[in-house]
């Protein structure tokens, strides 16, 4: 199992759609089940990444050894309206319980106060600790709605510091991901 802190974070560019399609794919039944909430087909998954409209979506990765292990999807409510946005988090099981699912989600967060969201809704099944965890880590209200879990989390307005928080990280990110696939041709 590899921790959060050897991971690298950042945003995929457009041309990334597959390598998250990839990681989806690679995710167990059960966590499909979760971060869907039913049962979802490879073609399913197909289909929820060809439909992801660029302009409204952004997608943090998270990368292990060069590879994409984890991911945290925002969707802003629409194309004018970017006041309130929608997140999914998933990690694959062998990388859980390292602190990824957290730092992805504080991450997604920061990507969606910074261009203007004041608050962020996450949605899980009432059976999905971890995800009700790290919502009430981040001070998340969290109510049960027609057996789904609805978590709001508020955020304060963007401000410099966080602006350039999430250029560092992704940055940093950037970096460590570069020297991740040049130690795994080596290896
Ligand atoms: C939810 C998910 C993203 C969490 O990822 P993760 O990398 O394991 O998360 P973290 O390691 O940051 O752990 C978050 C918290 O959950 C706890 N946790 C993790 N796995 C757990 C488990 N199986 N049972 C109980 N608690 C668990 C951790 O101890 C941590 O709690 P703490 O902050 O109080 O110490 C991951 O389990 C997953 O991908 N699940 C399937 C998809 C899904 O459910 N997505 C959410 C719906 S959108």
């Amino acid at each position: 199992m590899s921790k959060a802190h050897t991971c690298a974070f950042r945003k995929l560019r457009s041309g990334e759609r597959s390598l998250y399609r990839d990681h989806l794919h690679a995710l167990s039944p059960t966590d499909r089940h979760l971060r869907f909430h039913g049962f979802t087909s490879d073609e399913t998954i197909d289909q929820h990444v060809a439909r992801m409209d660029p302009r409204r979506t952004q997608i943090i990765g998270a990368f292990v050894d060069g590879r994409l292990h984890g991911a945290a999807e925002i969707v802003f409510a629409s194309l004018t309206d970017r006041s309130s946005a929608e997140l999914a988090v998933s990690v694959e099981d062998p990388y859980q319980r390292a602190g990824v699912g957290g730092g992805l989600t504080r991450r997604a967060l920061r990507v969606a106060q910074n261009r203007g969201a004041r608050f962020v809704w996450m949605y899980c099944l009432p059976e999905n600790e971890p995800m009700r965890r790290i919502a009430s880590s981040l001070h998340g209200q969290l109510k049960l709605a027609d057996a789904t879990i609805d978590a709001r989390l508020q955020l304060a307005p963007a401000t410099l510091r966080s602006r350039l928080q999430e250029q560092l990280e992704d940055g940093l990110g950037t970096m460590r991901l570069l020297s991740q696939v040049a130690l795994a041709r080596v290896a």
